[in-house]
């Protein structure tokens, strides 16, 4: 046994090669979940970059998620690289989001002997009040998200604790601490989050008193002992690619869902298979798996937990980014242009394989915040002499200024207060002085 590559395919993914026959998948769900796999390739080929020795796991669809519900409130350049990274371009304007709609009704369809969920959800800062309304409309309907409104200013911590809180009850307890300690803070508006669970039995469970203990080759002469499970005499869809110097198996659920574990014929011939394989040369090898008798097949168990991944570096290098910097146009989701910017997309994966089945669960989370944190004091009182001006803010002029220095008691009328454009020699009053230049300046400005 070697080192090698394993996707857990959606009912969708198979239904691309016709293997299940009864769901009748919209068009756009088949267009989604092609540009899905393309970013998840893309994506996959960002993470590896991390180390050959290290173990990889993410959901895609989680992320592909999470960055859509994004995209309904990106405008300009930031909806575009979206879409570009995203490989969303072959689904014009607002299909995108009727697909994500589609995908996600199917997902959540209950199979016999299938749990398969996923969850989204929107939390939105209390005290930020330039949310657009339509943003939140949009979420709940192509979406299926919800939002809850929490106190990121004074109660940053435990809004965090609650985001993750709920993040692990999605999860059956399998993604605790999604968002890190520090990940929400007085400048994060909203954090908008997926959740995905999977737990599927084998729909023919590996006999456990056949799990022997053997090598497992992690590179020329080097190896690790695992527990290795078998199954004896077997008919599985199998495919063998001389293209990728690879063989295909897949290993069906109950259900529609299946995983598909591609094996280079060299023990360190993982790299090669992964600088080859894309969309193409994937769905080739998905269709050529054809029924075959295996005597004996050897499959290890294995349980990967910790899985964290911070995405905005690797996304960026992806092009992805204007969305996390001044430039990110996120007005669809509240303020102006520039106003708000993405702080960061974590993502967080387990998985878990054994004679059963395969437990499997992973979390995405982005948080937005305001591009320049708005300071917070408690109060500002002015209760003493002060000066003030009064200013075009185009064009900077000062049109007034004067200073208060003795404001008139409550009570006493203001009779000879203010006079324009002259110094009132009356020190009960304000003092209020136009600067001549200034008035000549709003002349001018007047008169173009
Ligand atoms: C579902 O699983 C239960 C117990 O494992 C089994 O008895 C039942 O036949 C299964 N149903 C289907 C449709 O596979
Ligand atoms: C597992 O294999 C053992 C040994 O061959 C056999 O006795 C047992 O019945 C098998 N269990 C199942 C559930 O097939
Ligand atoms: C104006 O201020 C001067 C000096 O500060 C003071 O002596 C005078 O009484 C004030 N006049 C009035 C009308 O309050």
């Amino acid at each position: 046994m070697k080192a090698f590559l394993f996707i857990v395919a959606t009912p969708i993914l198979l239904c691309l090669h016709g293997t299940e026959g009864q769901t009748v998948v919209p068009d756009d769900v088949l267009t989604l979940s092609t540009a899905n796999f393309d970013f998840a390739l893309q994506l996959y080929n960002k993470l590896k970059a991390g180390g050959d020795g290290k173990n990889i796991f993410f959901s895609p669809v989680s992320i592909s998620t999470a960055f859509a519900m994004l995209h309904l409130g990106a405008k300009g350049n930031s909806r575009s690289q979206l879409e570009q990274v995203l490989k969303l371009d072959a689904l014009s304007g607002n299909n995108v989001h009727k697909a994500f709609k589609d995908l996600h009704a199917l997902l959540n369809s209950p199979a016999t002997n299938v749990t398969l969920r996923s969850a989204n959800r929107l939390y939105a800062s209390n005290k930020y009040e330039s949310f657009k309304d339509q943003f939140f409309t949009d979420a709940s309907e192509f979406f299926g998200a919800s939002v809850e409104r929490k106190d990121f200013v004074g109660k940053a911590e435990a809004s965090r604790q609650e985001i993750n809180g709920w993040v692990e009850k999605q999860t059956e307890e399998k993604i605790k601490d999604l968002i890190p300690a520090g990940g929400i803070t007085p400048a994060t508006i909203m954090v908008l989050v997926n959740a995905i669970y999977f737990k599927g039995l084998w729909q023919d469970p590996f006999n456990a008193s056949y799990t022997t203990e053997m090598p497992f080759r992690t590179g020329a002469g080097r190896s690790t002992n695992i527990k290795m499970m078998m199954i004896p005499g077997k008919t599985f869809p199998y495919a063998e690619s001389a293209a990728l110097k690879s063989k295909a198996i897949e290993i069906p659920y109950k259900g529609t869902v299946s995983m598909v574990v591609v094996v280079p014929d060299d023990v360190d011939g993982l790299a090669a298979l992964e600088a080859k394989m894309d969309v193409t040369a994937a769905n080739v090898l998905l269709d050529s798996l054809g029924r075959t008798d295996v005597n004996k097949f050897y499959f290890p168990q294995f349980e990967l937990k910790e899985s964290q991944y911070q995405l905005k570096s690797f996304l960026t290098s992806m092009g992805m980014t204007d969305i996390f910097g001044p430039n990110a146009d996120l007005s669809g989701i509240g303020g102006n242009p520039g106003e708000l910017q993405v702080d960061e997309a974590i993502h967080k994966a387990f998985i878990k394989v054994d004679e059963q089945g395969t437990e499997a669960a992973a979390a995405t989370a982005i948080t937005v915040r305001l591009t320049a944190l708005t300071p917070q004091i408690d109060e500002f009182k002015v209760d003493r002499p002060f000066l003030f001006f009064i200013r075009e803010k185009m064009s900077g002029s000062i049109l007034f200024m004067g200073r208060v220095a003795n404001p008139p008691p409550v009570g006493q009328p203001r009779s000879n207060a203010i006079r324009d454009g002259t110094e009132t020699d009356d020190n009960s009053s304000a003092a209020i002085l136009v600067p001549s230049w200034t008035l000549l300046l709003v002349i001018m400005w007047r008169m173009l």
